[in-house]
């Protein structure tokens, strides 16, 4: 896929995403991530955004506006594992063969594809948990993707993103106002939540700043999302 690509095939795979994506509606994908979420929480009390929400509502949505079917439940491990400093064990193995065939079978169309949905996880699920936690504290909104990965010649470099969410230049984010419909339509059906008493544990990870889980619930007099 294009992330860890250079050269030339850098350049044809990212232009098969950025063209995959174009056909993608953005403020459709705000409407329909509003409906999928306000469908899931209308069923409980108390809800944690980050594995409930955050992930599988976005990805659901971008596949569904993809034409593929709902594989948020394999995008969710195959993005926790694609990095290139990770040995991916065999449920994520498993899970990218089922989304290799879900996505057209192995050619460069169903990596483009992948790399969306998996592009779209974790970070739009940063977005979702960083600006609701903010919304719900007072506290400034940190930006959820401190730092990228690239594979040049072999070697794994890290690239600091401070001051640029969503990087720059030729490899900047083709997915920005896609992600941002997507946060916005599962923030707007979280409206008048509140945190739960529980504590908010952080992902351990030097490159994202996210929550690892963030419990709200409905109602109540603290400070809600309004
Ligand atoms: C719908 C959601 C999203 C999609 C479909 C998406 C898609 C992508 C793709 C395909 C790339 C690779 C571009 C390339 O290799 O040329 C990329 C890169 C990137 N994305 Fe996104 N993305 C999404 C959400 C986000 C969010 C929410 C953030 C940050 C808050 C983000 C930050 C970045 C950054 C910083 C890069 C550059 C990585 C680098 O320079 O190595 N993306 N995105």
């Amino acid at each position: 896929m294009a992330r860890f690509s250079n050269g030339p095939d850098h350049v044809r795979r990212r232009a098969l995403a950025v063209e995959e994506l174009a056909s993608v509606d953005a403020d459709s994908l705000q409407h329909k991530a509003f409906a999928r979420t306000d469908a899931i929480v209308a069923g409980l009390d108390v809800v944690d955004v980050m594995a409930e929400l955050a992930r599988p509502v976005p990805v659901g949505v971008l596949a569904e506006a993809l034409g593929l079917p709902d594989v948020s439940a394999d995008v969710v491990p195959v993005a926790a594992a694609y990095h290139p400093h990770v040995e991916p064990d065999p449920a994520a193995e498993a899970a990218l063969t089922r989304l290799i065939a879900a996505c057209g079978g192995p050619a460069e169309l169903a990596a483009a594809r992948i790399g969306l949905l998996v592009q779209a996880c974790d970070a739009t699920a940063g977005l979702i948990g960083n600006e609701l936690f903010a919304a719900l504290t007072g506290k400034p909104a940190e930006q959820p993707v401190l730092a990228t990965r690239r594979r040049i010649d072999g070697e794994d470099v890290t690239v600091s993103l401070a001051g640029t969410p969503f990087g720059a230049g030729p490899r900047a984010c083709p997915g920005s106002r896609h992600a941002r419909a997507l946060a916005a339509g599962v923030l707007g059906a979280l409206r008048g939540f509140r945190l739960t008493e529980g504590e908010v544990t952080w992902v351990s990870s030097p490159n994202l700043r996210m929550p690892a889980k963030l419990r709200v619930t409905r109602g109540g007099t603290a400070r809600g999302l309004c």
